[in-house]
């Protein structure tokens, strides 16, 4: 029995990974450090601090604890800025349809968000009411690909984990969710999530009843 869905935000909710990009990319530039949408892709579903070590690695200059924290503190100032241009326009297709319906069919709803920024962003979109629970990505220890965000979102809601379904865009999202013990669903194709359980190009493609459906035939 479904009881709970969880969402990953950026690349299901809306696509924030261009607002990261801008962000890093300014940063980048001012250290003079390589960086491209291609490079972007592995930051995904990262965390702040292991996305700026990532970028570094393409720099020659070693830094200090307290000069990464600068960084990635000056990284998220301008994210925070680039963030009061989102808008609901910015949801991708379908998500309002399905979290509004979700809600209709007394399903629970949770966001897994990596994002310590991720409150800010549902409140931009406009949705932050037709979430359960929003799980803190500051409170917990272990990334993607852990389980730990994903089991930590379905005990806020409640619901027990094997009656919970995950969704994301990123692969090491769908082996978290797998390690929570949940099916996971894809934003994407058999080439990009290998992993995922069932695929949809976006969320308008999604249905409760098929959520459902999908709940029941996972072993
Ligand atoms: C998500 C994004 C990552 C981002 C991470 C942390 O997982 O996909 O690109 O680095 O959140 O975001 P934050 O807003 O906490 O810096
Ligand atoms: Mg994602």
């Amino acid at each position: 029995i479904l009881g709970g869905v969880l969402f990953d935000l950026d690349g299901v909710i809306t696509d924030t990974a261009e607002l990261h990009y801008q962000a890093w990319k300014e940063l980048a530039d001012e250290l003079n450090i390589p960086f491209d949408r291609e490079y972007n892709e592995k930051l995904k579903g990262v965390d702040r601090m292991a996305s700026l070590k990532l970028i570094l690695k393409n720099g020659d200059r070693e830094f200090s604890q307290d000069e990464l924290v600068k960084l990635a503190d000056q990284k998220n100032e301008r994210y925070k800025e680039l963030l009061e241009t989102l808008t609901p326009d910015a949801l991708l297709p379908g998500v309002r349809k399905l979290l509004k319906a979700l809600r209709r069919d007394g399903i629970l709803v949770a966001l897994a968000s990596a994002s310590r920024n991720a409150p800010t962003v549902l409140d931009r979109l406009g949705v932050t009411d037709l979430f359960d629970y929003v799980a803190d990505a500051g409170a917990v220890a272990l990334q993607k690909p852990d389980a730990e965000i994903f089991l930590n979102a379905a005990e806020g809601l409640g619901v027990h984990p094997l009656r919970c379904i995950g969704i994301e865009d990123a692969e090491a999202g769908v082996l978290a969710i797998h390690r929570a013990g949940m099916p996971a669903v894809g934003i994407g194709t058999e080439e990009t999530l290998p992993d995922a359980d069932h695929h949809v190009a976006t969320p308008a493609d999604l249905t409760p009843a098929l959520l459902r459906e999908w709940m029941e035939e996972f072993p």
